[in-house]
């Protein structure tokens, strides 16, 4: 049950990895061109951060998505975990960057049939988007379930990486739903620890202390 932050924002990242519950960091183009910062200086901060596992997404042909991936695990070494779209050519390069032992992210899945492509090609993740999915009024949830299940069957060594989250009841259930992983924006990560009756809870507490403290 690992928890990754979908953000290229580096200032929060080390906020939020300081807590020691993080495991890892996604980010995509639209992340990063939201930073304002060129993609690799991203990268590498976070990787200064500390941060064991960064998903960074290449783009283009089958050729420059091979050897863009095969640079930046390089580059970036045992943390990075290369992301590719959820096409034919993106496939092929995860089937090839997995020979290598490189870890991939695969992208942009909106389907069973999906998944089990990217699950045969070799992947390390499948990312479903269950916001976007659910903007399509389909039901995101229960595609990470479905998956889970067939990957579970099968013996699939594929780890489900539930995405595209936009509320804490969307992450939790995709871990209820068998995901091995969510990423989260950092204000979905910071919304885990409310809970009203933990504040009230504590209220209570503390006028309590006060009042043994005038013991
Ligand atoms: O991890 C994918 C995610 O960044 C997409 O989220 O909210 O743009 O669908 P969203």
């Amino acid at each position: 049950m690992k928890i990754f932050l979908d953000t290229a924002d580096t200032d929060v990242i080390r906020k939020h990895f300081a807590t020691g519950i993080i495991d890892g960091v996604t980010t995509n183009p639209t992340l990063i061109r939201k930073s304002g910062r060129d993609p690799e200086d991203v990268y590498q901060e976070i990787k200064d951060i500390g941060v064991k596992d960064i998903s960074m997404e290449v783009s283009g042909c089958l050729d420059m998505m091979y050897d863009e991936g095969l640079r930046l695990s390089e580059k970036f070494g045992d943390v990075s975990t290369i992301k590719l779209p959820m096409t034919r050519d993106g496939l092929i390069v995860t089937r090839h960057l997995s020979k290598k032992l490189v870890r991939t992210n695969v992208t942009l899945i909106f389907s069973i049939a999906q998944a089990v492509l990217a699950a045969k090609a070799g992947a390390t993740y499948v990312s479903p988007f269950v916001g976007r999915l659910d903007d399509q009024q389909v039901a995101g949830l229960e595609v990470v379930r479905s998956i889970c299940d067939v990957y579970s069957t099968h013996r699939v060594r594929t780890q489900v990486l539930s995405a595209s989250i936009r509320s804490v009841q969307r992450a939790v259930k995709s871990f209820h739903n068998g995901a091995d992983i969510v990423t989260m924006p950092p204000d979905v990560f910071e919304k885990m620890y409310d809970h009203i009756l933990t504040d009230k809870g504590l209220e209570i507490f503390e006028a309590d202390i006060s009042e043994i403290n005038k013991l």
